[in-house]
């Protein structure tokens, strides 16, 4: 059994106070033995890597991790951020006016995945990239079966990195994020496992969420007319709207839709006065609260720049804090200010845009767009 928060409040305390852990054995269900061994999440909250471990361990997995993604490397890798996202641009140039087409498959998901495979030295070429993609999806993807969670996210997920990793050695690849942690690797500070958890938490953190920010900007952009009227007001004039557009984005439409579980280490009483008792598992449902009137009030208005903004939740809180927020925010900001100025006609597809089935993820199977209106 596991609870779930439903104010912001709560829910910054659940993601805040070291009270909550991580480390599924403090699960009573889970020490108990009732949590079934083919249970289709236990891959994501058993596996052994930062997001499951408390403390110590988890400082010394998240090291390798934030230095690799420090705001130095960010800065430095923003130029090639803005190469990739222009080279998928000009291959939308091709598609005709007036034909509908998936903003999400070539563009929005595209440019996270090169990203994030650059900065783990994934090669271009051997389709190991896009088979990276598969996995990921794969993993949050809740209507998968048990059996097949198992071959594809317990086996194939583990041994895709595994090979990954010596290709790379025989390559003799250095400086890159998967190179940094098989440094560790041999030095003794992590263990194989250990890396290759983290390598599956970057992997799927590094793309599967930014693509859904990109997304829901451009949904949150072009559902709101005059807001969008208002952020070409503001660039025409030399101002650069688009980070406040990308924080009312993780605000209005959470990329991610629950972090996973925390198990409470003692009976502790959250705001609104319920307890979360001592091995009971709590979930954080982020899309439901960051839509919470009393915390953001009007909530499903896209309304950048609005006051309250620095109180949304949509890179955690605490210990856990997402350390490629900062990579995040500029890849969506770069994104959008290149996509709206290449096609400023672009408009949203009459059909509606499917979410996908996922506890982990909030986001869309496809974006339908006309990038140009018909002639
Ligand atoms: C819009 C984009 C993103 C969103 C909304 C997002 C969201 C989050 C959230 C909510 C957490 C905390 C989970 C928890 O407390 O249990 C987290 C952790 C994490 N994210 Fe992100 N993330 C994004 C992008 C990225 C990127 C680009 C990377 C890597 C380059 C990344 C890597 C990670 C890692 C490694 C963790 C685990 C941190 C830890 O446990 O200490 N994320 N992310």
């Amino acid at each position: 059994m596991a609870k779930a928060v439903t104010t912001r409040e709560a829910g910054y305390q659940v993601l805040s106070d070291p009270r909550f852990a991580k480390d599924i054995r403090h699960w009573e269900d889970y020490r108990q033995g009732r949590i079934p061994p083919d249970w289709p999440l236990l891959f994501i909250v058993a596996g052994k890597g930062l997001l499951t471990t408390d403390g110590d361990t988890h400082r010394r997995l998240r090291q390798p991790i934030q230095r690799a993604i420090s705001p130095r490397r960010v800065k430095e890798l923003l130029p090639d951020v803005e190469a990739v996202a222009r080279r998928l641009l000009a291959g939308l140039a091709t598609v005709p006016a007036g034909e509908e087409t998936d903003l999400q498959a070539r563009f929005a998901l595209p440019l996270p995945l090169e990203v994030i495979c650059s900065l783990l030295g994934v090669p271009e070429e051997g389709g190991l990239r896009e088979e990276l993609h598969e996995l990921s999806a794969a993993a949050m993807n809740s209507e998968l079966g048990a059996d097949a969670i198992l071959h594809t996210v317990g086996q194939r997920f583990p041994a895709t990195l595994l090979s990954l990793i010596e290709r790379k050695r025989s390559r003799g690849d250095r400086d890159d994020l998967t190179m940094e942690l098989v440094d560790a690797l041999d030095a003794g500070r992590l263990t194989e496992e250990e890396v290759i958890g983290n390598l599956v938490v970057t992997v799927i953190g590094g793309h599967e969420t930014t693509v859904n920010l990109i997304c829901h900007a451009v949904r949150g952009l072009l559902t709101h007319p005059e807001t969008l009227a208002e952020v070409r007001a503001r660039q025409a004039a030399g101002d650069d709207p688009w980070p406040e557009v990308v924080e009312e984005a993780l605000r209005w439409e959470s990329p991610s839709r629950n972090v996973m579980f925390r198990y409470a280490t003692e009976d502790i009483t959250v705001e609104g006065g319920a307890v979360i008792h001592k091995g009971e598992a709590v979930l954080v449902p982020l899309p439901a609260i960051q839509r919470c009137p009393h915390a953001f009030p009007d909530p499903d208005r896209f309304d950048p720049g609005r006051a309250e903004n620095a109180q949304h939740l949509a890179f955690g809180a605490g210990a856990h804090r997402c350390p490629g927020a900062s990579l995040a925010r500029a890849e969506a900001a770069i994104a959008l200010r290149l996509l709206f100025e290449t096609f400023p006609e672009l408009a949203l597809a009459p059909r509606p845009a499917e979410r996908v089935p996922s506890l982990g993820i909030n986001g869309y199977r496809a974006l339908p767009v006309f990038l140009r209106p018909a002639p």
